[in-house]
């Protein structure tokens, strides 16, 4: 059975004392409650060893949002996957769109991140999405393609391990959100291709989330069409008001 997920990506926001009172504030907010989703919350590297012990690991998963692409050395400046893992942290978000775009995380680049993630035991959550320009030309679909293909190469069993994200670079921090007509068309599209090279089952364990200006108000609409396993929230995880009310839209 796959599973619904709501997974928050702090990106380049909080301080330390700031992302330890909103770990904080997120665990009290979700004690009292059964939520009907996996809860996760990715933080900049220097949170994850004070945030991973504060909250229930039972009601919240921790992940990074990056991973180094080389396994240890003179790489400055850089965190391995197994300095992520010896904190606690579970995931891994790999290829955002934001990494592809202002770093320039190649193909090559991502298929090693991915592969040392897995290797030192994180759940790497893969994003991919096209940006407007190949939306307008109704190129979306094989832009997700290629970009998925690059994930392919994993064996059935890693593959089995990882997450998918979908987000339109046209809706990350914009306002717009994809029309649940178009998450929902897209997802379809997407688990379609992992059924064809991994099989139904696999394809069907598979958890899809999608993300671009997810918000309380638009959620429910979102996670309600059958192939959107819940959702990559960016801008508001950073309020817990707003990301526990997008964790209900499950409940
Ligand atoms: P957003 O970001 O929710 O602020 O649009 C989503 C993401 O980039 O993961």
């Amino acid at each position: 059975m796959r599973k619904n997920i709501v997974a928050g990506n702090w990106k380049m926001n909080k301080t330390l004392q700031e992302g330890i009172a909103l770990a904080k504030e997120l665990d009290g907010a979700l004690a009292s409650e059964k939520q009907n989703c996996d809860v996760i919350i990715c933080t900049p590297f220097i949170h994850l060893a004070s945030v991973t012990p504060l909250v229930n690991p039972v009601k919240i998963g921790v992940g990074a949002e990056n991973c180094a692409d080389k396994e240890s050395g003179a790489y400055t400046g850089e965190v391995s996957a197994a300095m992520v893992a010896s904190t606690g942290a579970k995931y891994v978000i790999l290829g955002h769109s934001e990494r592809r775009a202002y770093y320039h995380e190649t193909v090559e680049i991502l298929d090693a991140k991915v592969k040392l993630a897995l290797t030192h035991g994180l759940t790497p959550i893969f994003c991919i999405g096209e940006v407007l320009e190949e939306r307008e030309a109704n190129k979306q679909n094989e832009v997700v393609a290629t970009q998925l293909a690059s994930v392919f190469s994993l064996s059935k069993e890693d593959f089995s391990k990882i997450v998918l994200a979908y987000e339109p670079v046209w809706a990350i921090g914009t306002g717009k959100t994809a029309s649940p007509a178009q998450a929902q068309e897209i997802h379809a599209f997407i688990r379609s291709l992992v059924a064809e090279k991994y099989g139904k089952e696999v394809a069907d364990d598979c958890s899809i989330l999608y993300g671009g200006s997810c918000k309380p108000s638009n959620a429910k609409e979102l996670f309600a069409n059958p192939d959107v396993d819940g959702g990559l929230i960016g801008g508001a995880a950073l309020s817990v008001a707003d990301f526990k009310g997008i964790i209900d839209a499950f409940n």
